[in-house]
């Protein structure tokens, strides 16, 4: 199959089952036109529900109930499949990107879903099916400001990927001290995988980027202000993990700094989409 054809796939299906589909082999022969989606197609029950404040994830101090449990697993199971979805938009907006990087970007979406796979498994054990709970719109807020693929690598993976270096063992921790192997053991599945999608992302840009941009004035540049530094990280700043995936030693420094840098020059087509 095309990977064109599965992504349109994957953004048109109404049905979990669909969103999750992956065929053995995949080409890249016919890429078609850029197109930017607007808006993923879900099945009724997995629509996107406004978030508000009391739809915050349960404190740590919960974890003992496993319904609160259960909360924080479905909401990163709802994490999961919009990356699976991003995933799918970049496949269809970049055609014309390197085709070691569509490859790329195939390879995570598999393992995207994947992660749904796992986390839709997991809620099992507590009763709770995906979309037993509020589903949100969250990362996908964010697409109208990917429209190439630096963009893409800056705001997914090296943003939102990579915060979940240090949320996902934050969780784990959290999980095991409350007796929850299971959810830990799968948290540090995650988080061993998500490294690799931060690597990808690192990678890319070093490659994409201007010869004379350093990546973190390039990553600054591609980022949309409304999404600040502070959006990198969880609760407690894991550098371990950003160096197994690469992360410059320049950055370590920069994003333990609590203040947001100061204003870059933002890239053109983000101004243009800035709501
Ligand atoms: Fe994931
Ligand atoms: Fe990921």
């Amino acid at each position: 199959m095309e990977l064109r054809h599965w992504a349109e796939r994957i953004l048109s299906a109404d049905t979990l089952e669909e969103k999750l589909f992956a065929p053995d082999e995949l080409t890249d022969l016919a890429p078609g036109p850029a197109v930017f989606w607007n808006e993923p197609v879900r099945p009724v029950e997995l629509r996107f529900h406004k978030h508000t404040r009391k739809d915050r994830l349960p404190k740590l101090r919960e974890h003992d109930h496993p319904d609160k449990r259960a909360a924080c697993l479905h909401r990163f199971a709802g994490h999961e499949l919009l990356a699976v979805e991003m995933m799918a938009y970049a496949l269809i907006a970049f055609p014309e990107a390197p085709r070691a990087f569509r490859r790329g970007v195939a390879h995570t979406l598999r393992e995207e879903q994947e992660h749904v796979r796992l986390y839709v498994e997991r809620l099992k054990g507590f009763g709770v099916k995906l979309g037993d709970l509020p589903l949100y719109r969250h990362f996908w807020a964010y697409v109208p400001f990917l429209k190439d693929p630096i963009q893409y690598v800056s705001v997914l993976s090296l943003t939102f990927e990579m915060a979940n270096l240090d949320f996902a063992p934050h969780y784990g921790a959290s999980f095991a001290k409350h007796g929850d192997e299971e959810s830990a053991a799968l948290m540090q599945r995650i988080l061993d995988d998500e490294i690799g999608h931060v690597a990808f992302g690192c990678s890319w840009l070093k490659k994409l980027k201007g010869p004379e941009e350093s990546t973190w004035d390039a990553w600054r540049a591609a980022v949309p202000e409304r999404l600040p530094v502070t959006r990198t990280k969880g609760i407690t700043f894991l550098e371990e993990h950003r160096r197994r995936a690469g992360v410059p030693e320049e950055w370590l420094a920069k994003l333990q700094v609590k203040e947001d840098p100061a204003p870059v020059v933002r890239r053109p087509s983000l101004e243009i989409c800035a709501p």
